[in-house]
């Protein structure tokens, strides 16, 4: 069980001006620590490489060019078994089925612009943590650089 997840405020989220209260509930209300963060643009091909296992789901291309339409924020997240307390935290993939007051459920349009991305793994959380974050822009409980 590890302590670290990745989640993107996706384009639709960034678009719609949710960004504010989207890194609010996830701090304040969810009690997960920004160990890193920053807004950027995918290229095609990042958004490719990022979402890569999915390569083989009918739905790849699409969720591909949703994911590098605009810009996204990434952020690298710290809390006590991080992945499975993020996913529940954010409510389920489909908007539709997101228990009532989660991220998904308040923000989500879609079942691909559902607002955030979670990690499913710890082993993808640290691929997707690297994916984004060079070493010195991870940051400890006292502002200090740490590596995963
Ligand atoms: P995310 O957490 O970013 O991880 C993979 C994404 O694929 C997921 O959120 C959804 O937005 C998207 N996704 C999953 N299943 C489907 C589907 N059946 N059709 C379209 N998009 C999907």
């Amino acid at each position: 069980m590890g302590n670290y997840t990745l989640t993107m405020i996706k384009p639709t989220g960034v678009k719609n001006l949710n960004t504010g209260e989207v890194i609010k509930m996830i701090t304040k209300d969810g009690g997960f620590r920004i160990v890193g963060m920053k807004m950027l643009k995918m290229r095609n091909d990042q958004a490719k490489a990022f979402y890569g296992i999915h390569s083989d789901k009918p739905f790849y291309d699409e969720l591909v060019n949703f994911m590098s339409s605009g810009p996204i924020v990434a952020i690298a997240l710290e809390k006590e078994n991080a992945v499975e307390a993020f996913r529940n935290f954010i409510g389920a993939t489909n908007p539709t089925q997101a228990a009532e007051g989660t991220i998904r459920n308040k923000f989500g349009v879609s079942l691909q612009e559902n607002c955030v991305h979670g990690s499913d793994s710890d082993e993808n959380a640290q691929r997707e943590i690297e994916f984004f974050f060079s070493s010195s822009e991870l940051f400890d409980t006292d502002g200090n650089l740490f590596e995963l």
